[in-house]
């Protein structure tokens, strides 16, 4: 949970991070920003309408970067679809500039939680740290 803690407080304050799924042999990386702690887990948001959904459905593997401050978390592991409305409801509570894309009942709003995961903080001024949950 304290390593949850602390990889949710990084992704909150940068703001930003870069998702990648693969897509066949092609990897695939884009911007995102969601991210939510729920019950002890780690979720993050979109759309099942998208590309990125669909390769999270065909490939749960993910891995995803985002820097802050000179220091820079990795973050890999395997992302689980959680349809609880609870959850979407959450999510949309906390973000809720969400809300003029998407709502908790649209059948688009898709939440998914890490089930497992690694993740490193690096600097250059400092040793990497690794961590798993
Ligand atoms: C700063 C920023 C944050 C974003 N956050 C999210 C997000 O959390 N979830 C999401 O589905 N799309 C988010 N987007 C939009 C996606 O980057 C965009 O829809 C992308 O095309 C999705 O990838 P895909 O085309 O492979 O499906 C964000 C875009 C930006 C610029």
């Amino acid at each position: 949970m304290e390593n949850l803690e602390r990889i949710y407080k990084f992704l909150e304050e940068a703001g930003t991070y870069y998702l990648a799924t693969v897509e066949g042999d092609q990897p695939r990386v884009r911007a995102f920003g969601t991210v939510l702690l729920y019950e002890g887990k780690l979720y993050i948001q979109t759309g099942k309408i998208k590309a990125v959904s669909k390769q999270i459905k065909a490939n749960p593997k993910v891995e995803l970067c985002a820097f802050k401050d000179g220091k820079w978390l990795r973050l890999s592991g395997i992302l689980e679809r959680d349809e609880r409305r609870e959850v979407k409801k959450a999510m949309l509570d906390k973000m809720p500039t969400l809300r003029t894309m998407y709502n908790e009942d649209d059948g688009n709003t898709e939440v998914l939680y890490f089930k497992s995961g690694e993740a490193t903080f690096s600097s250059f001024v400092a040793p990497s740290e690794t961590v798993t949950f």
